[in-house]
């Protein structure tokens, strides 16, 4: 930006204008883009932070991530190359050590590396035994209700209120399961809630839990802040991700919720050594979604790892696309043929990453995509399932929304389009048993 404002190269303006003309220039662009009302993403270099007023700035209007690089890698980068202010080692080491304070000063989290910075961006911290820091990770000060189901709340939740320690201002059980997901649970849930505005709702759990528990947040004292804490590997990987929440209606599921970002997401992987197998391989079938769209083996990494990466990848997609309005869709791969099979099915019989599985290789076919088609088959396995074919063809129809599919020509490459109705109905079929 400034050199475009300059109408001249950072070197040639410093050797024209000195530091002190660059300096005021950039202070001056600074201002103005931090006094931008719409969110941006704002890139300074280095020295920006000399300036206190900018300082000032991003303590108040932005979230800043310093992302850390010891010195002798950010010499290594730049030694040779025209930047004005390192020619010199020695003085690039001395100006390196002046900053870091400054550095320190602004900055809201500090991370390694660019995947760091996008869960940084989007509040989640990914990090095993991260249950026991939950109340320095919970923001705010305030009091916390802390809600989950029985079956989590009795293996975890003695740990999640020790760490909580005098913030807890109260312990609430949704049912387990999809049951939390009905409107009377959430409305018991409102009733006992003794916090209030300020206050901070954390949900231990599952994709259940945290959808109801999220729901009850976004709509509780019109809002108050929420931190999921999700521990199955569907809610580490996904439900717990992007601010979605909703509680499920007689007509179908998902179908009443709201948009509400979490304050913070504390996904600890410890916690899925007690998530018994049935349920990883639920969660599995959306980390082989996710390495396909993201073109990563993502399955093959062990729990830390697949879940942080599977985290930055659905992170990444969210931040750019909050509201789902547009890219966020290619999270739906595979799954306009799950929700199908899962309807034809009454719910009954099919479990979610069964029908995923199947959707997945559904999605790789269709795109003629055979790498995809073999993934799917060497990591989950998916048998075709006995429903009725016309209703599976019914649900299919209602779920389509705007009549475009996600298909994936090549892994990594995600792309919307219009299949013809006798494509998808061969595809399905292919799916059904009998
Ligand atoms: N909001 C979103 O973006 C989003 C995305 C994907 C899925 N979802 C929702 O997530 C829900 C499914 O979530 P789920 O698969 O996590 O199911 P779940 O919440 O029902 O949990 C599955 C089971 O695992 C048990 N459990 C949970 N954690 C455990 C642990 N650490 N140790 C032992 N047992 C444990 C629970 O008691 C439960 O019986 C669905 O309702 C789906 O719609 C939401």
């Amino acid at each position: 930006m400034i050199e475009h404002l300059a109408g001249d190269d950072i070197p040639s303006f410093f050797a024209k204008h000195g530091e002190a003309e660059f300096r005021r220039l950039e202070e001056n662009e600074t201002l103005l883009a931090l006094a931008d009302a719409e969110p941006d993403v704002l890139s300074l270099g280095g020295g920006a932070v000399m300036s206190a007023e900018v300082r000032e700035r991003l303590r108040e209007r932005a979230f800043t991530v310093w992302v850390d690089v010891d010195v002798d890698t950010c010499w290594a980068r730049v030694s040779g190359s025209d930047r004005p202010l390192a020619r010199n080692e020695l003085k690039f080491r001395r100006l390196y050590d002046e900053r870091r304070s400054l550095y320190a000063e602004v900055a809201d989290a500090i991370v390694q590396d660019a995947e760091g910075l996008v869960l940084a961006a989007a509040g989640v911290v990914v990090e095993s035994g991260s249950l026991a820091r939950l109340a320095q990770l919970v923001p705010g000060g305030g009091s916390v209700a802390l809600v989950s189901e029985p079956v989590v709340n009795g293996i975890h939740g003695a740990d999640a209120q020790l760490a909580l320690g005098a913030r807890v201002a109260g312990v609430h059980e949704l049912p387990t399961g999809e049951q939390a997901k009905q409107l009377e649970a959430v409305a018991a849930l409102w009733e006992q809630l003794r916090i209030r505005r300020g206050d901070t709702l954390v949900a231990l759990g599952g994709g259940c839990v945290t959808d109801a528990a999220g729901f009850a947040a976004a709509t509780f004292m019109r809002g108050v802040d929420w931190v999921p804490v999700p521990t199955t590997l569907v809610g580490q990987v996904d439900a717990a991700i992007g601010g979605k929440t909703a509680i499920d209606l007689e007509q179908g599921k998902n179908l009443v919720g709201a948009f509400h970002w979490p304050a913070r997401t504390v996904i600890d992987p410890a916690l899925l050594g007690t998530l018994p197998e049935r349920e990883r391989r639920e969660g599995l079938a959306e980390v082989v979604k996710t390495g396909l769209l993201a073109g990563s083996p993502l399955w093959e990494l062990p729990d830390e790892e697949q879940v942080r990466a599977c985290a930055v990848y659905k992170s990444a997609v969210c931040l750019r696309d909050p509201h789902d309005r547009g890219e966020r869709m290619v999270l739906n791969l595979g799954h306009t043929f799950a929700h199908a099979l899962e309807a034809a099915a009454g719910y009954d019989g099919v479990t979610h990453g069964q029908a995923v599985a199947l959707g997945l290789l559904a999605a790789a076919r269709m795109s003629g995509n055979a790498d995809a088609e073999r993934v799917v088959v060497d990591a989950l396995d998916p048998k075709p399932v006995r429903v009725d074919r016309e209703r599976a063809w019914a649900a299919l129809a209602r779920d389509k929304k705007g009549g475009r599919l996600v298909l994936l020509p090549r892994t990594g490459s995600p792309e919307v389009a219009d299949v013809a109705p006798e494509e998808v109905r061969r595809a399905l079929d292919a799916l059904i048993d009998g």
